[in-house]
């Protein structure tokens, strides 16, 4: 029997108690966006982000700049929002326009504020194994999913597709310290078929509809849909969910699987980030 992999429902307990531990605080929490340009997709997620935060019961404020800003103009913001008391979490919506030098402005972030654990001091805390004070939101939900169905990565074979700093290098990192052995592919992996079929656990971050199908996937594998990828027929994952299904022992949906996790992460790591600034000086 497969399991769906229900990310809408745990992400709907995480933000309810989120909610009740926000009630307690005398002083809210405060969450603050920064959108460079006018990308549709990024304004979505940007604005459900901002509702997401709003319906908890912190502050938030999305800071939109115009698509022709400079890298001047963008850190003259951070710096702001480093300085500012009442601002615990920054997030730098990706991707930023290609102009802009997204290394300069996400490392230009407090580590301290850095809700997204994008900056290489939390990265690399990450990567070597150390406590960050943010785990980025996608990977951090994914092993949150995980554990929650109990699902055990101990001495697992696991294949992640995609090698983005958001997805796919951190939940490499992620799954490596729970003990499986990671095989990290990308868009120049010759037997991306054979790997897969070798994999107890498919991560897949590679935002190509339909890329997996059952012919992938070995009897009883766990299967992680990243993809969000806008096509004719709507939104799809990257895995061929009707084919695929039937293989699986756990499978996440898309919608309704990872995207929602995410959102609950950054909740999450935004009261972790108030937490670690309230007895602290600056
Ligand atoms: N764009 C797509 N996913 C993310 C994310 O997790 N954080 C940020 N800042 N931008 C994104």
């Amino acid at each position: 029997m497969t399991v769906i992999l229900d990310g809408r429902k745990l992400a709907d307990k995480i933000i309810e108690d989120l909610k009740a531990a926000a009630l307690k605080l005398i002083k809210k929490p405060k969450l603050a966006v920064i959108f460079v340009g006018n990308n549709p997709a990024s304004q979505i997620y940007v604005e459900s982000k901002s509702k997401k935060a709003q319906y908890i019961g912190f502050d938030s404020v999305i800071i939109n700049l115009p698509e022709n800003s400079t890298e001047d103009n963008i850190l003259e913001h951070i710096y702001m929002l480093n300085e500012d008391k009442d601002v615990n979490a920054i997030l730098v919506q990706l991707p930023l326009p290609p102009h802009i030098n997204k290394q300069k402005i996400l490392e230009a972030i407090e580590p301290f504020k850095d809700v997204d654990g994008f900056t290489s001091y939390n990265f690399g805390r990450l990567s070597l194994g150390y406590k960050p004070y943010a785990i980025p939101c996608t990977p951090k939900g994914i092993i949150k999913l995980l554990d929650f169905y109990n699902i055990d990565t101990d001495g697992k074979n696991a294949l992640v597709i995609g090698r983005s700093n958001i997805v796919g290098k951190p939940v490499s990192s992620l799954l490596q310290q729970r003990n499986a052995t990671v095989i990290n592919a990308n868009s120049h992996t010759k037997n991306l078929k054979d790997l897969a079929l070798m994999s107890d656990i498919i991560v897949s971050a590679a935002g190509k509809p339909n890329l997996i199908t059952k012919e992938f996937v070995k009897h009883n594998a766990v299967i992680i849909d990243v993809g969000i990828n806008r096509t004719s027929g709507g939104l799809k994952g990257d895995i061929d969910f009707e084919s695929v299904y039937p293989s699986a022992s756990y499978i996440t949906p898309v919608p309704g699987g990872i995207g929602p996790m995410t959102v609950a992460m950054l909740m999450e790591n935004t009261l972790d980030l108030y937490n670690i600034q309230k007895d602290y000086i600056y």
